[in-house]
């Protein structure tokens, strides 16, 4: 089996390296339009497997996707990350052009392949591929809430000195400040957080979730890519294993939740047929709100990219 990670950054890089680590598929393909870094970076990643012990073959692709032919899975990582004082909104123009004619040549070899978009702005550019694919719902998704999630599960985790193993969080909603960390549905083991916790504290930890991504910004002078490729390849492991494993990942909505022709993260069952199911969960009033006001945070950047005349 073949997985493709596109954009041999520090995220697709990343992504490559752990996804090699597991030793679930017998190759990863590295593809950027950056002369011989993915060649660079796959042979360097390669020469950790007697160090590390698997098996997984690694290739590097400048451009070249008849490498990336028959890919079960692909993560699209290309892209131009944010720079401090840059929004992920600010890469609309940039990174919806590259999303589009990377999904259109991965599609042209791997037309069964699942997509995992990573890209930002994450929920329109998973819009954007979903277009340029033309792919069922099911087979194009956006990394975010794993991420996001594994944010808030790490500095609970910290606050309670339990193991962030024992958190089980929720978060629904756009990747970005207006994202929506659900308590209601986050335990320690089965026990509501809220009786471990106190309401200030637990919501300094919400603020400071709804700000990882620009907390990391501000201190690298770019973002994340550690937890970020982590994530996606915890999301290629579930499909290439068919493990019907349970994540927050952004999914295109066709009334769920309320909303229609609508890319956010919600609920989802992940397996070998991409999005197998998407989980509706109950919401109080003021959920429902914060689910409503991320939503329309997204469609307006959608309606941009519309605009754009890109798609
Ligand atoms: P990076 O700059 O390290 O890597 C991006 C790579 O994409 C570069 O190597 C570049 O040459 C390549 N690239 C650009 N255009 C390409 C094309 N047309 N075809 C193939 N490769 C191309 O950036 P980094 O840090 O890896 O971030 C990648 C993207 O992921 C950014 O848009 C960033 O905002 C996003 N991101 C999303 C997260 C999420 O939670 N969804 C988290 C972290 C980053
Ligand atoms: C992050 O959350 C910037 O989306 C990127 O780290």
């Amino acid at each position: 089996m073949k997985v493709t990670v596109v954009g041999a950054g520090n995220v697709g890089a990343t992504c490559a390296q752990v996804v090699a680590q597991k030793n679930i598929v017998q190759e990863v393909v590295l593809v950027d339009i950056k002369e011989g870094i993915a060649e660079g970076k796959s042979l360097d990643l390669w020469q950790t497997a007697p160090v590390n012990y698997y098996d997984t073959r690694l290739t590097g692709s400048t451009n070249d996707y008849s490498k990336t032919a028959g890919s079960e899975v692909v993560v699209i990582t290309s892209g131009v990350p944010r720079k401090p004082g840059m929004s992920r909104d600010d890469l609309i123009s940039i990174n919806a052009g590259i999303v589009k004619s990377v999904t259109e040549n991965v599609v042209k070899y791997s037309p069964e392949a699942k997509i995992i978009v990573v890209s930002n702005p994450l929920d329109v550019m998973t819009y954007a591929a979903h277009v340029a694919s033309g792919l069922p719902r099911s087979k194009v998704m956006g990394m975010a809430g794993i991420l996001d999630t594994a944010r808030y599960r790490a500095f609970l985790a910290e606050a309670l000195d339990v193991s962030p193993r024992d958190i089980q969080a929720l978060l629904l909603g756009g990747h970005g400040d207006t994202m929506v960390p659900l308590p209601r549905y986050t335990t320690v083991s089965g026990i509501p957080v809220t009786e471990m916790i106190d309401p200030e504290r637990l919501e300094a930890i919400v603020k400071r979730t709804i700000n990882g991504g620009g907390e990391l910004v501000n201190l690298m002078g770019t973002s994340a890519w550690y937890a970020p490729g982590s994530a996606a390849a915890q999301m290629v492991e579930a499909i290439v294993l068919d493990q019907k494993r349970v994540f927050p990942c952004c999914v295109k909505l066709e009334g769920e939740y309320g909303l229609s022709d609508m890319f956010v993260g919600v609920p989802v069952k992940l397996g070998k047929n991409g999005i197998e199911q998407i989980i509706e969960v109950s919401l109080n009033e003021a959920e429902q709100e914060l689910l409503r006001s991320s939503s329309n945070a997204v469609k307006k950047i959608m309606e941009i990219l519309d605009g754009m005349n890109i798609l």
